[in-house]
């Protein structure tokens, strides 16, 4: 019923060249990948060259952020969701981790920038996520409803419909520890029966809850494997075409 999607986050990595040839390598191998959603986001610079080149393939281009604002104007440094757009993005990741602990990113500003991606017609990847001190607190439902409830706050049933929810532990993230797929299955039903109760059933039915932190081609399959996991959002083993091209072909 929910399209798996795989998504790789390239971070600050690849300049432009090295970052066109991977995209080049990826596009053949996973042409036949009919059974999920294939996104790769690479930095701003690369964004334009690389979705020209995947023009027409099964492959869509994602950034890695957007402003909160939508309109032009006096905000030196930021970037549009309608820029992103206007190069060829159909999607955005808002809020990862790194922008939350790095770049003092908060629920509100992620929930603006959400907004701003749905006005401009790109779908919103919003990530949360626990730290590991509040996992061991035994903190780790509360803030990730926190961060739920913060993030999406105000937004409609059609709203909540194009978006795709990111489930990354911060203890998991490029540590090469990964949740056990209990521990994702146990969050991500949380996660869907907090969506139910703040949106309802049908929205919570349909939405797409990805795990993220040290997804490999090693432990991608039990991971989707899963009922409430619904694909995941690759870091490092997103980087070479063979091995996030075997995440995507999990199957
Ligand atoms: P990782 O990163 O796969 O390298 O752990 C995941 C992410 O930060 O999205």
């Amino acid at each position: 019923m929910r399209k798996p999607v795989i998504a790789g986050n390239w971070k600050m990595y690849k300049l432009l060249d090295e970052a066109v040839q991977t995209a080049l390598a990826l596009k053949p191998l996973v042409a036949n990948a009919n059974h999920c959603d294939v996104i790769i986001a690479p930095v701003f610079t690369a964004l334009k060259t690389i979705a020209d080149r995947l023009e027409g393939s099964n492959v869509m281009v994602s950034g890695q952020d957007c402003s909160t604002q939508n309109e032009f104007g006096a905000h030196t440094g930021e970037v549009t969701a309608g820029m992103l757009k206007d190069v060829g993005c159909s999607y955005v990741i808002i809020a990862h981790s790194e922008r939350r602990q790095l770049y003092g990113e908060t629920d509100e500003s992620a929930n603006r920038k959400v907004k701003a991606a749905l006005a401009a017609d790109v779908r919103p990847i919003y990530c949360i996520g626990e730290l590991l001190a509040e996992r061991e607190a035994g903190r780790a439902e509360s803030v990730v409803e926190t961060q739920l409830n913060g993030g999406l706050q105000g937004l409609t049933p059609a709203n909540m419909e194009r978006i795709i929810i990111a489930y990354e532990p911060v203890w998991a993230i490029g540590t090469g520890k990964t949740a056990t797929p209990e521990q994702a299955q146990e969050m991500h039903g949380y996660i869907r029966r907090k969506v139910e109760d703040g949106h309802g059933r049908s929205v919570a039915d349909s939405m797409r809850i990805l795990y993220g932190g040290s997804v490999k081609p090693e432990n991608i399959a039990e991971l989707m494997a899963q009922p409430d996991v619904d694909g995941a959002l690759v870091g490092g083993a997103s980087l070479e075409a063979e091995s996030f091209s075997r995440i995507v072909n999990y199957k």
